[in-house]
Order: C-alpha cells, then structure tokens, then sequence
C-alpha cells in the first residue's frame, strides 16, 4: 500500500537539504534557511496534482480535519453526518471542534450510505462528511444532490484515497473542503502530517491562520508583526515532515501504477471464486486501489476464512473491519460510553452516547462479510500469486467444510 515501501534517496535528499540549513520550521528565518521552503514547496505541488487552488499542510489528518472544519465555521452544537465505517480520527475531529458526530450506516460502497444520510438530518445539520475509505470512494453526486438541496456543506475525509479520483475530480477537491492523511501508512507519506485542499481563497486564509495560532502571516519577515485575526492553534507541519511528502509526491504516479497492477492482479485471482464478490465502486476507474475490498457470502463463511487465513498465517495484511477496534462502531465503546478525559457539555455527551442504542444493522450486514486486502508495493508477481492463490485455498477450504456440515 504505502510509499514508506519504497523508500529512497530521493527523500533522504529532500530532508538533508532542511538537515543543511537547520531550519526545521515552515514560516520565518528568511535569510538561514538560504532559500529551502519545503512546505510551501510541498503545498504548491499538492494543488498541482490534484486541482485545488489552495493546499494547507497541517501536522496530521486529523488536524486537517479539524482545520477544515473550523474554517467552514462548524463547531458548537452543528451535527456533521459521517459514516460508522471510517478511522476514529474522523469523529475525534469533529468532537475536537465542539460539534456533534452523527454516525450513520454505510452500504457496500464500504462509504456513505445516502438513503441513511437523508435520515438523519435535523434542523441542526451543518455538515455531511463522506469518508472515501479504502482507496474508493462514495457516491459523491449522490452527496452533492442531498446537501445542495438541504444547505449542507459537504467536506471530505479523503485521509486514505490519495490519488482516487470521482468522475475526473481528485478525491478530497470536490467538496467545499477535503483533507488527506500524510501519516505513515499512507499511499504517499511524510511520516507525520495531513493536508486541507479547497478552491475558496477566503477559506485557504483562515486555514493558513486557524494552523499557526491565528497568525496572519502578513507583517513579512517578522512573525512578531503579524495580526491575530481570530484565535487559532498549532497545527504546523515541520519542514522534516514536508521534505519527505515533497519527494514522495514526485513519485506519486509510480506508487500508485504499481499499486493499480497488483490490485487487479490480485483481484483477478479472487474473482475465480464465483462466491467471492468485490466492493461497489462508483467509479471504478477513480480506485485508487491500496485494498481490494471482498465480500463472502456470509458472516459465517466469513469468520471462518478469516480463523483459517490466521491458522495458516497469511493473515496479515487482511483485515475484517467488523472486528476490529479502530475502524467499525461496533467496537467503539469508548465513544458509546462517551469516555472524555476532560469534561464534554451535557448536550454533546447525550448526543455520542446515543449511538449506543442506534441500529446499525445494514452496516452490520455488509461489514460482517468484508474482508479488505492491503495492496503491497513490493510484491513480485511471483508472490502474488502464490499469495492469491494461498488465499483462494483458504475460502474454498471453507466452503466445502460449511456445505458438507448443512
Ligand atoms: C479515514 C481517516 N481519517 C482521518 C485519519 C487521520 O489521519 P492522521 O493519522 O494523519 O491523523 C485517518 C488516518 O488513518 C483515516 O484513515
């Protein structure tokens, strides 16, 4: 999946030249950094990849999450609709901001369901955020009819589809705002760090000031000059972390082609299972492709071809959402039992409790018979298939043992 996979001396380079200068900070020490602005290097190549006129580098996703939806003046007693499959940092950022997460069903696009979106929105819906999982994406012209017939702001947490795309559009520049994950795992990586695209400049502008503690960064050289429009936080990226994004984005075209060839050969090779059948993509030709995303018929089946993979130790690299802590509600106590360290309003802290008696039963019924395969980068074909192969085995394994016990 990620580009940590192939790490080179094309990113040490970009980090020695910061080593060189000893500048590890973004803004400032005009003249000792001798010209060397990896982050503004960085934001400049972002929005050339993917088309959005602004790019804010921020020191995570989750940050960029939080950014954005400051930005778009989200915060105390708004509800944001998001999906009850996505990585926590996705409610923690709307949490962060005083907001209410609305958690609601997904369907077997693994993303927002829409049907499930125009359920839940109330009077106080600010925000509908799709979270473009697993390198695909949701059905944003469905998104887009909903919020633009109900008012709504529409963000995207495109954290882990870098390099997706929608209908010709990069995933994370459809919506008023989109965000990625620069984290380690990510298809490109700057060890730490995220980023907020949009195309309004008024928006860029609170971004850039709403990351480095409302700085508005117009007094030139001097940050001791700068104006504090509004108040703001840090959530810089160092100059380090943008060096390493900046060498890996150059080479954004060569991961991701690497990645499209083993997911289709991998996914070829699960699909002579006629049992086996695959994630609906919207637009298939926008995958980004870091998983292959694979249903079984049953929840059944399906645990037992996840206990058999684990018994004959090709389990790594798979992973069954339904069980797992950090990506399904189901596992998510800690938000059902709202368990701050500080204190929430009593509001907020009914609102994320209540998703304890909520019914997830269509999300259940889809993710109980998922299994989603991470794309490695350094696969030879050779391993490939033995590995496609190994797994094939496994579920047919499975299937016979299940029909002979009916
Ligand atoms: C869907 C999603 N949103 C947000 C994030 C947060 O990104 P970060 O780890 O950079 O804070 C992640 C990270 O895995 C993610 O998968």
């Amino acid at each position: 999946m990620p580009g940590f996979e192939l790490w080179s001396d094309k990113e040490r380079k970009e980090v020695n030249d910061v080593l060189e200068t000893g500048i590890l900070m973004r803004y400032g020490f005009d003249g000792p950094r001798k010209g060397i602005w990896k982050s503004k290097e960085l934001e400049e190549a972002i929005c050339k990849t993917f088309g959005s006129n602004y790019a804010q580098l921020t020191s995570s996703g989750t940050a960029a999450l939080t950014t954005a939806m400051s930005a778009l003046g989200i915060g105390y007693g708004d509800e944001v609709i998001t999906p009850a499959f996505t990585f926590v940092a996705s409610f923690e950022a709307i949490l962060s901001i005083g907001a209410i997460p609305v958690l609601v069903d997904v369907d077997d696009t693994l993303t927002l369901a829409p049907d499930a979106v125009r359920k839940a929105i109330t009077s106080k819906t600010k925000a509908v955020m799709p979270v473009h999982m697993c390198g695909g994406m949701a059905d944003m012209d469905a998104l887009i009819a909903i919020c633009k017939e109900h008012n709504l702001l529409l963000l995207e947490d495109a954290c882990q589809s870098i390099g997706g795309s929608y209908k010709g559009k990069s995933l994370g520049t459809i919506g008023a705002a989109g965000t990625f994950s620069f984290d380690f795992v990510k298809t490109m990586t700057c060890g730490e760090g995220g980023v907020v695209m949009m195309n309004d400049k008024e928006l860029y502008e609170k971004c850039d000031g709403y990351t480095d503690h409302g700085h508005d960064h117009k007094g030139g050289a001097d940050r001791g000059a700068d104006l504090h429009p509004f108040i703001g936080y840090n959530y810089r990226i160092s100059e380090l972390h943008a060096a390493v994004g900046l060498a890996q984005i150059k080479r954004l075209d060569e991961f991701l082609a690497i990645q499209k060839k083993n997911h289709a050969l991998l996914k070829n090779i699960l699909a002579t299972v006629p049992e086996i059948s695959f994630r609906r993509i919207p637009d298939p030709a926008g995958d980004s492709c870091s998983f292959v995303s694979w249903f079984l018929p049953t929840e059944t089946i399906t645990k037992a071809v996840v206990t058999e993979m684990k018994a004959q130790g090709i389990l790594p690299g798979n992973f069954y959402w339904y069980d797992n802590n950090w990506h399904y509600i189901r596992k998510w106590d800690h938000l059902k039992q709202g368990t701050t360290l500080n204190a929430l309003s009593e509001t907020l802290k009914a609102a994320i409790i209540k998703h304890a008696n909520k019914d997830f039963a269509a999300s259940d019924a889809v993710m109980c018979r998922c299994i989603s395969t991470a794309i490695s980068l350094l696969w030879t074909e050779e391993q490939l298939k033995e590995k496609g192969d190994m797994m094939v085995k496994v579920v047919k394994k499975v299937l016979s043992e299940q029909s002979a016990s009916l």
